[in-house]
Parts: C-alpha cells; sequence; structure tokens
C-alpha cells in the first residue's frame, strides 16, 4: 500500500466531498458495525481512521452523554472538518493520530471499531494487536472490510489499472491473496492480534447512482481518488470519457444504477479478567 502520509494526502483532497455526493455508502456500512459491536450508554468507544464520521455519529449515539468516543484520523482536513461537525456533541473527540500507533492509554476502551481503515495500513497484524491492547478486559473490537465486489466495480477499477503501480493494483482489498481475501484471512488478523470469539457478520449494501456522470463524482469522493491521481493529468479528459462510456452501459433508460457490496464485519473480544 502507499505509505500512511501518502494515503492522508488522498482523503485530505477528498475530504471536502467524502460522503457528501449523495451516494450512500460510508454510512450504511458504518450502521451494520455499530449494530454489531451493540454499544451500550456511558461506554468508552474509539473509531480508528474516522474519516467523516460515518462510524463516529452512531457511536455517539449509542454510547450517549454519559460515554466517550474518540475518533482518530491521519488525513488532518478530515480530522478538522468532522471535529467542527460533532463540536456539540460533547462525548465525541476527534484527534489526528496514526491507526499504526494510536500512542493511547492501554486498557482505556471498552470497544475500538474501525471501518474500511484497516486495509491502508501497511501492517494490519501489528495494528490489530495494538488496537486490542488498547481495550479493557472482555472489550469488543469490531472491523469492516469489503467482501466481494460486483463485477461493474471491478470493471471500473480495470479502467484505471494500467496506470496504477504494483502496491495500488487492488487498493479495495490490499490484494486477492493478502488475508482481506477472505473471512478467515481477517478473522486470522483479530484472533492473532489476542482477541478471541472472532466471529464474521455479513451485510450487503447497494450504492444508487443517478447516472455515469454520478459515479465519476463518486470516484472522486473517496479512496478511489487514489486511482485518479495516478493517472496523469493531462488523460484525465480521455479516462473520464471511457468511464462515462462504460457506466453508461450499467443504466436504465434514465442512467440509473446500482452496485451491490459485500461487506465483512468481522467481530472479536479481548479475554475476560482470570479466563
Ligand atoms: C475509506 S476511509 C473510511 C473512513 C470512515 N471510517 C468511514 O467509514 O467513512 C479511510 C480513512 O482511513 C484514514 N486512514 C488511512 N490510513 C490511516 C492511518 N494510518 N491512521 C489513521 N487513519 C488512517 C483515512 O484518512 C480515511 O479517513
Amino acid at each position: 500500500m502507499a505509505a500512511p502520509e501518502g494515503i492522508a494526502g488522498v482523503f485530505d483532497r477528498a475530504a471536502d466531498t467524502y460522503d457528501d455526493v449523495g451516494v450512500p455508502w460510508f454510512r450504511p456500512i458504518a450502521a451494520g458495525l455499530v449494530e454489531e459491536l451493540a454499544v451500550q450508554p456511558g461506554e468508552r468507544v474509539l473509531d480508528v481512521g474516522c474519516g467523516r464520521g460515518a462510524l463516529l455519529a452512531p457511536l455517539a449515539g449509542a454510547a450517549g452523554p454519559t460515554g466517550r468516543v474518540l475518533g482518530v484520523d491521519l488525513a488532518p482536513r478530515m480530522v478538522s472538518r468532522t471535529a467542527e461537525d460533532f463540536r456539540d456533541v460533547p462525548q465525541v473527540e476527534v484527534r489526528v493520530a496514526d491507526a499504526a500507533a494510536p500512542g493511547l492509554p492501554l486498557s482505556s476502551f471498552d470497544v475500538v471499531g474501525s471501518s474500511l481503515v484497516l486495509f491502508f495500513l501497511p501492517d494490519p497484524a501489528a495494528a490489530v494487536r495494538s488496537w486490542a491492547d488498547l481495550l479493557v478486559a472482555g472489550g469488543r473490537m469490531g472491523v469492516t472490510t469489503f467482501g466481494p465486489q460486483d463485477e461493474r466495480w471491478r470493471k471500473v477499477d480495470a479502467v484505471f489499472t494500467p496506470y496504477l503501480p504494483p502496491e495500488m493494483l487492488d487498493a479495495r482489498t490490499s490484494g486477492s491473496r493478502g488475508p482481506f481475501a477472505s473471512d478467515e484471512g481477517v478473522e486470522r488478523l483479530l484472533r492473532e492480534g489476542g482477541l478471541v470469539e472472532v466471529r464474521t457478520a455479513h451485510r450487503v449494501v447497494e450504492a444508487v447512482f443517478r447516472d455515469a456522470e454520478h459515479l465519476v463524482a463518486f470516484s472522486w469522493s473517496h479512496g478511489q481518488r487514489a486511482m485518479w491521481e495516478a493517472v496523469p493529468v493531462h488523460e484525465h479528459p480521455a479516462l473520464r470519457q471511457q468511464l462515462l462510456e462504460l457506466a453508461g452501459g450499467f443504466g436504465d433508460e434514465s442512467g440509473r444504477f446500482s452496485f451491490t457490496q459485500h461487506v465483512r464485519h468481522t467481530l472479536g473480544h479481548r479475554a475476560p479478567e482470570g479466563s
């Protein structure tokens, strides 16, 4: 994967439109994770790679005013915009920190959640171990990653493939042979991080696009922006045209179409005291 500062730069540049182009995507995905984590009023919760707050918002609702929800992210603009959104929610704090080394007190959270972040990290296994150390005994962790992709996503990604450096060839999952290729792979990361009773919950979300232009706007607003940025600027118009023609073929008479995305929430907890 790209160096952490490279990823943070991509998300900083995406921050102004991230999750804001009219495609419900990060929020429905995060909602599934919050349900699985069953956060209770008063709990202390960490959201690693909080982005624009897709997971923070429902976590804050579940933890309530007696709880505490800390969101950390490496991209300063994501953090400043998100902190501004939550300035009137006293239980929420948002800070710049590296998910690989959050620098937080050990055994200080009841719950750690992270949605669509782990596959950006250079050493996901080490990150999971460090997050597990932040949990109290019995504390829960849940991480969300992508399951099998809609075939049409692959076709969209394939338009960018000739331009991508090897480490970005499968940016959504860090490679089809890595830990993110299967439920077992991600479960192993959590188990090796010291968590017990690890399991996977599956959900399916649907991304609905008004037309091909909408898909292009969406592609700039999230991690796929890294793919655009790998293409020389003078080639953007031709690539855009290629995408419009491809996605034009997905739509009904009005141009509308949707992609189905399988999502996996991988869950575990730190063994209770004395077990
Ligand atoms: C796909 S977004 C997901 C954001 C949010 N969790 C959501 O569900 O909308 C990935 C996020 O991870 C952050 N990120 C990437 N690498 C990171 C790192 N090493 N430490 C902290 N955050 C990181 C990015 O800045 C970005 O906000």
